[in-house]
C-alpha cells in the first residue's frame, strides 16, 4: 500500500515539473539572453608598431574583433619626427581642427557592445587621427575603453578628447599597455 502512494505521488512530481517546463519556456530563454555574450570590438592606430602588438593581446583575451585604423596617407618616419617642429605629426597635434582622413570603415559596428580604442601617445594626447574614427560612428550607449602605448607620459592626457569625440558613448579610462605581459593584458581586458 506504502509502495502505491509513493509511486503515485512521484508521478505527480514528474508530471508537475513537465508542466512548469512546458509553461515557462520564455523564462529559460530571458535568462539565456541576459548572459549573451559582449561583442568586443577592438580598434587601434599605431604608427610603428607598439600598439598594434597591445592591441593583438586584448583581441586574444577577449575573443574580439581587431581593426586597425589607417591613414588614408600613410605616416612616413619624416613625418614622425617629432624633434622637428614642422613634421607632420606635430602639426596635426598642434592643430585642433585637424582630422586626418582614414582609409576604409569598420562594417556594421552596431553590433560591438564593447570597443576598446589604442593609440600612442603623441605630445601627451592621442592622434587626432583616433578623433576621426571616433566622429565617424554613432556610439551612442557603446561602452569605449581606452588603451595606449608611450614613451612614459601615460594614458591620462587622452580620456578629454576621446570622450569629446565620443559622442554618447561611456568613456572607460584604460591602461597604457607599453610592455605589459599577455597575462596582465588578460586580467585587465577579460574584466571590461
Ligand atoms: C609625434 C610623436 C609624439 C610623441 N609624443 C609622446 C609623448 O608626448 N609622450 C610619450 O610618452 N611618448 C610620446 N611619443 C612616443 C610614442 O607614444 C611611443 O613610441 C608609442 O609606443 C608608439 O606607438 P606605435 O608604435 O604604436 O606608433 C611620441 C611619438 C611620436 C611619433
Amino acid at each position: 500500500m506504502m509502495k502505491k502512494k509513493s509511486v503515485f505521488w512521484i508521478n505527480m512530481m514528474l508530471v508537475l515539473v513537465l508542466i512548469v517546463g512546458l509553461a515557462f519556456p520564455a523564462v529559460n530563454v530571458s535568462a539565456a539572453g541576459k548572459s549573451k555574450k559582449k561583442k568586443v570590438l577592438v580598434v587601434y592606430f599605431s604608427a610603428t608598431g607598439t600598439t598594434k602588438s597591445a592591441a593583438k593581446k586584448i583581441q586574444k583575451a577577449t575573443g574580439g574583433k581587431l581593426y586597425q585604423i589607417k591613414a588614408a596617407e600613410r605616416y612616413t618616419a619624416a613625418d614622425l619626427d617629432y624633434n622637428n617642429d614642422n613634421c607632420r605629426a606635430n602639426k596635426e597635434q598642434n592643430d585642433d581642427k585637424c582630422r586626418p582622413k582614414i582609409k576604409g570603415k569598420v562594417k556594421n559596428i552596431r553590433k560591438y557592445d564593447v570597443i576598446f580604442i589604442g593609440f600612442p601617445i603623441w605630445w601627451g594626447k592621442e592622434p587626432k587621427i583616433i578623433r576621426t574614427f571616433l566622429e565617424s560612428y554613432n556610439l551612442k550607449g557603446k561602452k569605449i575603453v581606452t588603451f595606449c602605448t608611450s614613451g612614459g607620459s601615460g594614458i591620462s592626457g587622452s580620456t578629454k578628447g576621446v570622450k569629446a569625440a565620443a559622442k554618447g558613448a561611456k568613456v572607460v579610462k584604460g591602461r597604457d599597455l607599453t610592455d605589459s605581459s599577455a597575462k596582465s593584458v588578460q586580467k585587465w581586458a577579460k574584466k571590461k
